[in-house]
């Protein structure tokens, strides 16, 4: 098993078209709709976005204008009010799904829980209250940093509800990490529990908040409010840290929606790039709401008897938009599970396939090739037999393990859907519609209706069909990021400028390679920048280097990400050591711990590789191709010309 080549993939012809039966009670139910639909968005994108706008959500005051555009800066339905919270609950209970399950949660260790709208309403409503007890105004940011519980998805909504964005970050980051997070976001309020459970050990959540809001290192922060999950001994900072359930007591389980301007930032959530330390990126309300929305109906063909699960983790883009926003503003059941896959109980992901007869499964390729390694016995002996579709989600799927999805996942019978989208898109970009789009392994299809998606040069051409190139987005689209939090500049060279605008036109640069073939179906081919992809997470190869040159023993490091089987790429390091310091096993191993409680287990360096030099250019820039030839264990291709001391390469070769 392999990641896809540019050569496998172009031999790859299979095709599969959706089950008629599938087709006819889809949302959109046929090739001819689909390009119908998409024909009509692209001629008038305005009216098409307006007018679901306007039959999907509802709206406390209509919008004056649907767009506007100060390249790169866009505002949507400009002057309409709205509040997501409402339009993931309250919407909901005057009409049958008032006792329908919302949230189906499957905890560790045998746990569940099962909330219906109204009960989630009411949780929601408790919580804004509790924030709103504590000082938390519309404007002021709230860090959550939670296991997979619910609480989790009702402090986010309970933040909506009141317009306070959240900032939601993973808990598998580090106590470092999470004080950057809070301090860019200058959170009043951080919300978390006493631990996670993660296989059979405890996360100890709030031994981290506590170590990253120590000496006053996040000033903005007044209260930490803690769920209580493992029960644990925990320490509690008096007049700073409460207790959810406490402060719970006796409060109102009503809380009006507050009417937010469709472009009041609803969230932002950091995400990592090829320079310096992760963005903000910031996503504004009534954009977001119908984006999410609209792509989770008809991406998922989302249907009111549906239990649809998304494996994600709500710290990451994919669960904000498809566990919680989406599928809640659709009225659907969504399923959120804590647990995860240990030797004990490799076959639990379909435990509760089985448990709770899901419909609509979502993961990332990662997880799938993790799952052929266990062994088809898992899956073969639950009946998956509800299951109706299939997604993948996080970097390119490899035909291979595509093909398991469906056969031994899908029974043959499930379309998959294989959606291209980033943190900062908000929502899926490129994807088959399942009941219309023919699907190729490999491939992530076509755009979504109202997407402009090309793939380009760097000056902005469109790139002959088959030639690879850069993703790019030609229009603006609801779900789009505003901005990076507090940094305008970085949002507009980040994103709009590595393609010059032309006559002020502007296009969206993804950072992602890809081509796209004589069918029109775009191949994505991964990162073009300095951004790995570990597991489906997204990881920037400067913030492990500026964790690695933090510790005394390191002067210059450089990372690069090697291709992997399970994780599709891992982080390797090449490291020059300070004066004194010998390389050793023991200094490999203790570079990885500092990494790991710099930023977090996911950038854990695989491998360590001590050099006495880097290889540069004359300019002094280090030839990141070189070290990523030299830790895929392959002969160095292309020209090395530019080389300043050839020697250096030599040593690293013996080196290695
Ligand atoms: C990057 C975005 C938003 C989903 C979770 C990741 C890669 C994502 C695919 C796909 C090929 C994919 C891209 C993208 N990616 N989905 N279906 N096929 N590549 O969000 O952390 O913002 O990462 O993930 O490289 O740029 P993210």
């Amino acid at each position: 098993m392999s990641q896809p080549t540019i050569e496998s993939i172009l031999q790859e012809k299979r095709l599969f078209h959706p089950h008629s039966d599938f087709s006819q009670s889809a949302h959109i139910s046929s090739l001819e709709d689909y390009q119908r639909i998409y024909e009509e968005a692209k001629a008038d994108p305005q009216a098409f976005w307006a007018k679901l706008a306007e039959t999907e959500l509802d709206w406390f005051a209509p919008w004056d204008k649907v767009l506007d555009w100060q390249a790169p800066f866009a505002k949507w339905f400009v002057n309409g009010k709205i509040n997501i919270s409402y339009n993931c609950l309250d919407r909901h209970l005057n009409n049958w799904r008032k006792n329908k399950a919302a949230l189906i949660w499957e905890g560790e260790p045998g746990d569940s829980r099962t909330l219906t709208y109204s009960q989630l309403y009411r949780e929601v409503c408790q919580f804004a209250n509790v924030l709103k007890q504590l000082g938390v105004k519309k404007g002021d940011r709230v860090g959550i940093y939670m296991p997979m519980i619910p609480e989790a998805a009702i402090a986010m909504l309970a933040c909506a509800r009141i317009g306070a964005p959240h900032s939601v970050v993973f808990g598998g980051f580090s106590a470092e990490a999470l004080r950057d997070r809070l301090n860019d976001a200058a959170a009043k309020v951080v919300v978390t529990a006493d631990g996670g459970w993660r296989k059979d050990a405890i996360v100890p959540l709030k031994e981290q908040v506590d170590k990253a809001l120590a000496d006053d290192a996040v000033p903005s922060v007044t209260d930490v409010l803690v769920v209580q999950r493992t029960k644990q001994k925990i320490s509690m900072s008096v007049g700073r840290d409460h207790w959810w359930h406490d402060l719970q007591q006796g409060v109102s389980a009503h809380c009006p929606a507050e009417p937010m301007d469709s472009e009041d930032m609803l969230f932002v959530l950091y995400t990592s790039g090829s320079t310096g330390k992760p963005k903000g990126v910031v996503h504004t309300t009534g954009g977001y709401n119908l984006y999410s929305h609209i792509t989770t109906k008809w991406i998922f063909d989302l249907k009111d008897t549906d239990v649809y699960w998304c494996t994600a983790d709500v710290g990451w883009i994919t669960g904000h938009s498809y566990i919680v926003y989406g599928p809640l503003s659709n009225g659907a059941t969504t399923v959120m599970y804590e647990g995860a896959p240990r030797a004990s109980n490799l076959g639990c992901f379909w435990d509760v396939i089985e448990k709770y007869g899901v419909n609509i499964f979502y993961t990332a390729p990662t997880a799938i090739r993790a799952f052929i390694k266990m062994g088809e016995h898992h899956p073969k002996s639950r009946n998956l037999s509800s299951l109706r579709l299939l997604g993948t989600v996080g970097e390119p799927i490899n035909p291979e393990a595509w093909m398991w999805y469906h056969k031994i996942i899908g029974g043959e019978r499930c379309p998959i859907v294989d959606t291209w989208w980033q943190t900062e898109t908000g929502g899926i970009m490129i994807t088959p519609l399942p009941g219309a789009i023919a699907t190729k392994p490999g491939s992530a299809t076509k755009p979504f209706p109202g997407i402009i998606a090309d793939v380009v040069d760097l000056e902005g051409n469109t790139v002959p069909e088959n030639e690879g190139g850069y993703l790019a987005i030609r229009h603006p689209w609801p779900g789009m990021m505003r901005t990076v939090y507090g940094d305008p500049e970085r949002f507009r060279r980040t994103y709009w400028e590595h393609i010059p605008p032309q006559n002020g036109n502007y296009t969206y640069f993804a950072g992602d390679g890809a081509r796209k073939d004589e069918d029109g179906y775009f191949w994505v081919m991964g990162r073009v920048d300095d951004v790995l992809n570990v597991s489906g997470h997204r990881l920037g190869t400067m913030e492990v280097e500026s964790a690695l040159v933090s510790h005394p023993a390191v002067a210059e490091a450089a990372v690069v990400g090697k291709p992997d089987d399970l994780k599709g790429e891992e982080v390797v390091a090449f490291v020059t050591l300070e004066g004194s310091f010998q390389p050793s096993e023991e200094l490999s191993k203790e570079l990885k711990k500092h990494v790991v409680s710099e930023i977090g287990a996911i950038a854990r360096p695989g491998e360590i590789r001590f050099t006495d030099a880097l290889p540069k250019t004359r300019s002094g820039k280090i030839m990141r191709r070189l070290l990523r030839n030299l830790a895929a264990g392959q002969e160095v291709s292309g020209d090395t010309s530019t080389l300043e001391d050839r020697s250096v390469l030599d040593k690293l070769r013996e080196g290695a």
